[in-house]
């Protein structure tokens, strides 16, 4: 059968390579379309039964164009690109691939807050991040992984999550906080790693930001959608201690550069799970994920159930 990886942000060549040979050894082909649109998606799709892509839109107009296809495999955690509602009604089977690229992730969000603290290298004096407090607001598999390496940075670790036990996060040797204004009010840097969703739309802004401590540091490695950017501004404009990072830039990023200059930073591109250890891990589960799937029906990690 044929498969289509569709990445408009291409994976590494090791991991098309190794996506490749696990299609073929399973006797499917793979039909590849990187840095395509969604019109190039469109029309490679009409004869493949499995879909792999990363933040790629998978809505009505890609499934309608699909009728042979079964499985959608998001490389990654957050599958807010895909139309869930409309995928089951298609009856396709839509899966991520949750934890394979959650260590690139954290890593990036202490690049960015390095670059943040140490005035991006610019010569003057900056600060460290031993012996600071860190709120995670959201303690999945990119939160743990945060925690784990700001406690390799001497930092004091919280974290808010009501999925996630008391005793879980004492195991890990992270506070845990039940109150999201406490979460805000006693650290002052937060990381932000909640999933869009129609509940956190929005949900992070200037009434929380403006909780945090002097010299407060919001950072954002999840998705743009869950700030208020406007209350973002805002709080930005109120407090000039403030201090906001992101891995997904914002809608008003140019205008929150030219206000705040130094005390804003964003990556060009969405880079976080950009490394070819994630893009092998997760593009080669993904693969593994809709093989299983096509042979036998196997749907773990399935999100539209
Ligand atoms: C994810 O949800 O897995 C991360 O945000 C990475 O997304 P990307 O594959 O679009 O880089």
């Amino acid at each position: 059968m044929k498969i289509l990886v569709a990445t408009s942000k291409p994976f590494a060549p090791a991991a098309v390579e190794g996506i490749k040979k696990v299609l073929e050894d399973a006797g499917h082909e793979l039909v590849l379309v990187e840095k395509g649109t969604k019109d190039d998606m469109i029309a490679a799709i009409k004869d493949c039964a499995g879909l792999i892509v990363r933040s790629d839109i998978v809505d009505k107009q890609v499934m309608d164009a699909a009728p042979q296809l079964k499985v959608v495999v998001r490389a990654g955690a957050g599958y807010d690109n895909i139309d869930l509602a409309q995928a089951t009604q298609h009856g396709l089977c839509v899966m991520n691939t949750p934890g394979q690229n959650s260590n690139a992730v954290a890593e990036l969000v202490f690049g960015m807050l390095v670059t943040l603290i140490r005035n991006r290298y610019n010569g003057k004096s900056g600060t460290e991040l031993k012996d600071k407090t860190l709120g995670i607001h959201a303690y999945g598999q990119v939160g743990r992984n945060v925690a784990r390496i700001a406690k390799g940075f001497d930092m004091k670790v919280s974290a808010l999550d009501p999925w996630v036990s008391d005793e879980k996060m004492i195991a890990d040797g992270v506070t845990p906080v039940h109150d999201l204004k406490e979460l805000y009010r006693n650290n002052q840097y937060v990381s932000l790693h909640i999933p869009a969703t129609d509940e956190t739309r929005h949900s992070v802004g200037k009434e929380l930001f403006e909780l945090m401590p002097h010299d407060g540091v919001l950072v954002n490695a999840a998705r743009k959608e869950v700030i208020d950017e406007q209350s973002l501004d805002q709080a930005l404009a109120d407090r000039d201690d403030l201090r906001y990072v992101a891995d997904v830039k914002p809608d008003i990023a140019d205008q929150l550069v030219e206000k705040y200059g130094d005390r804003v930073f964003f990556t060009p591109k969405k880079m976080g799970a950009q490394t070819a250890e994630a893009n092998i891990n997760a593009g080669l589960a993904a693969a593994h994920q809709v093989v299983a799937f096509l042979k036998d029906g196997t749907n773990r990690f399935q999100v539209n159930k």
